[in-house]
């Protein structure tokens, strides 16, 4: 029986429903594999269901040639060379669509956190410091009305903007590697403008672009130091993009007012820097997590794992 390699602990249903058609190997206690423990337990399986943590690259795909399926539970798919596994014959998937509005739901909750110093204020009243009512405690900057900057304008970019736009009236900016057809621009009133413009402009700079060489720290202390002083920065796209060193020094100077991020660089460590400043709020890459749209993540990779080894049609491949 062909057999498949599940790499993280993942929905006892959709297990079974792998088992159906597989012999499947399940990641005992949820540990994190080490790229050599990864290859070693790939050993003799012709597909993987990865999270975004884990590497498929060149190396990994030469040492084992039995594998036919890499299927990424997550839509961001930096964590696989997909060329590579074009050039083998190897199917690459990953979830996009399923996670699009929890994803943005999260994302403009964590801008609206920052914005308004939800986290800080939080630690402060549980630590036992708040004695009075005050003009200024924890004063932060309004969400509604103000510019909404978006680096990234694929579906999570564009459901922001909606939240934005049709929710808080906010005045929409984007920049994007193309620009959206017009009639995708106009029921949101977006707007397309330069990398310089959108730093320079934003009240909320949200990242949502994918990661790739050319995005590796697109956001460094040269573009911190063209935003608004009273800005914010949220990022829910993945570490790499955000330079965490420069980013915890213009927190600490004040150079813009504060920071969301779900996504670190070499996660799950966490700059220690980015520990020690109180304007900025952290959370554990939980963009897409609730439930039942971690279960839809789960199923779809499990469908495209499903159709690759069996001779159907992957719903969601990287390399059709
Ligand atoms: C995604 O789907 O890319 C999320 O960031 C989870 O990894």
């Amino acid at each position: 029986m062909t057999s498949v390699l599940v790499t993280r602990e993942i929905f006892p249903e959709t297990i079974e429903r792998l088992r159906r058609h597989f012999e499947v190997t399940t990641n005992e206690g949820d540990v994190s594999y080490s790229p050599a423990e990864l290859s070693a337990r790939l050993e003799g399986h012709a597909g993987v269901l990865v999270a975004s943590g884990e590497r498929i690259d060149a190396a990994l795909l030469e040492a084992h040639p039995q594998l036919k399926a890499v299927c990424n539970m997550a839509v961001g798919y930096n964590n696989i060379d997909v060329p590579a596994c074009t050039a083998r014959g190897v199917l690459a998937s990953n979830t996009p669509d399923v996670l699009t509005e929890t994803t943005a739901d999260f994302g403009f909750a964590l801008m609206m956190a920052t914005a308004r110093r939800i986290a800080e204020s939080e630690h402060y009243l549980r630590a036992g410091q708040w004695t009075r009512w005050s003009y200024d405690l924890f004063t932060g900057t309004d969400v509604h009305g103000a510019t909404l900057g978006i680096l990234g304008m694929g579906r999570i970019g564009q459901g922001i903007a909606r939240r934005g736009a049709l929710g808080f009236g906010m005045k929409v900016i984007y920049h994007n590697r193309s620009r959206l057809p017009a009639e995708q621009e106009a029921p949101i009133g977006a707007e397309y403008v330069s990398k310089e413009v959108l730093l320079r402009e934003a009240d909320h700079l949200v990242l949502v672009l994918p990661y790739s060489a050319s995005s590796h720290h697109a956001i460094g202390a040269a573009e911190l130091a063209q935003m608004k002083p009273t800005a914010t920065l949220t990022n829910i796209a993945r570490g790499g993009i955000v330079d965490d060193a420069a980013l915890a020094r213009a927190l600490r100077d004040r150079r813009i007012a504060a920071a969301g991020l779900d996504v670190f660089e070499g996660e799950p460590s966490v700059h220690p820097d980015l520990l020690t400043v109180p304007n900025v709020v952290l959370t554990p890459h939980i963009a897409s997590a609730t439930t039942r749209t971690r279960r839809a993540m789960a199923d779809l990779a499990a469908d495209n794992l499903i159709a690759a080894l069996t001779g159907g049609t992957p719903p969601t491949p990287l390399n059709p």
